[in-house]
């Protein structure tokens, strides 16, 4: 299916210039006239490593920095499948660091006639500019962008301590998630009687 593309962002000299994860035509216009002035978004780029992307996902989670070398063929590898991950960053134009990003994977199924679901993961905004709605938007860019693919819900997983957050952003509570670490010892099960 072809995704249906909102409003096309205009781009500046800058990020035409850059290597983009994915065509930037899937962020509404409105997204970028909705941040201040001294904030621009844009998808991932192939050069965002050394823009602070990692300072930004250790708000979020252990992420000690990989190579440039390792980021690049990370980045190619999620660019090599077309529709399926889309990165936003928001941008301090004075810094030219990113001070917000998010992610919408799109995964295909076979249920509900061959529908679309998006999994929004890595949502972080620098500690200096939370409360200023970034979360928010964000959060609003991936869920257009959701709907521009086709997915019929988006879904995440977060701590109790966020869930108000995402409840502003429209989100409800449904469901557990469950875990399995591998690096977690193999489960004994017990033979079942019938094999006694
Ligand atoms: C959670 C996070 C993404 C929110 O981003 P933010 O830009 O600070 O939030 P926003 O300014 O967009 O907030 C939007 C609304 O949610 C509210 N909100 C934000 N975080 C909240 C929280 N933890 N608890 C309750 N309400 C919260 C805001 O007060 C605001 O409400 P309002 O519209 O009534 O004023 C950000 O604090 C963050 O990066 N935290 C660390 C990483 C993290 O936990 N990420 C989420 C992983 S699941």
């Amino acid at each position: 299916m072809q995704p249906s593309l909102p409003h096309a962002l205009e781009m500046t000299q800058d990020q035409r210039e850059l290597d983009l994860l994915f065509d930037p035509s899937f962020i509404p216009e409105s997204a970028r006239q909705q941040l201040d002035a001294d904030l621009t978004i844009r998808p991932l780029a192939s050069t965002d490593h050394s823009r602070g992307h990692f300072d930004l996902l250790s708000i979020l989670t252990i992420a000690p920095p990989v190579s440039p070398i390792v980021y690049a063929k990370t980045f190619r590898n999620l660019q090599s499948c077309p529709n399926t991950y889309f990165t936003v960053v928001i941008v301090s134009k004075q810094t030219d660091q990113l001070v917000a990003c998010g992610s919408i994977i799109v995964e295909r199924k076979f249920t509900r006639a061959a529908g679309m679901i998006g999994h929004i993961e890595d949502i972080a905004v620098s500690k200096s500019m939370q409360g200023r709605k970034l979360g928010l938007k964000i959060i609003n860019t991936l869920e257009g962008i959701g709907r521009a693919m086709g997915c019929y819900k988006i879904i995440l997983d977060c701590n109790k301590e966020n869930i108000p957050f995402y409840e502003k952003c429209g989100f409800k509570h449904k469901e557990y998630q469950m875990v399995r670490y591998m690096e977690d010892p193999p489960v004994d099960h017990p033979p079942t009687p019938s094999k006694l």
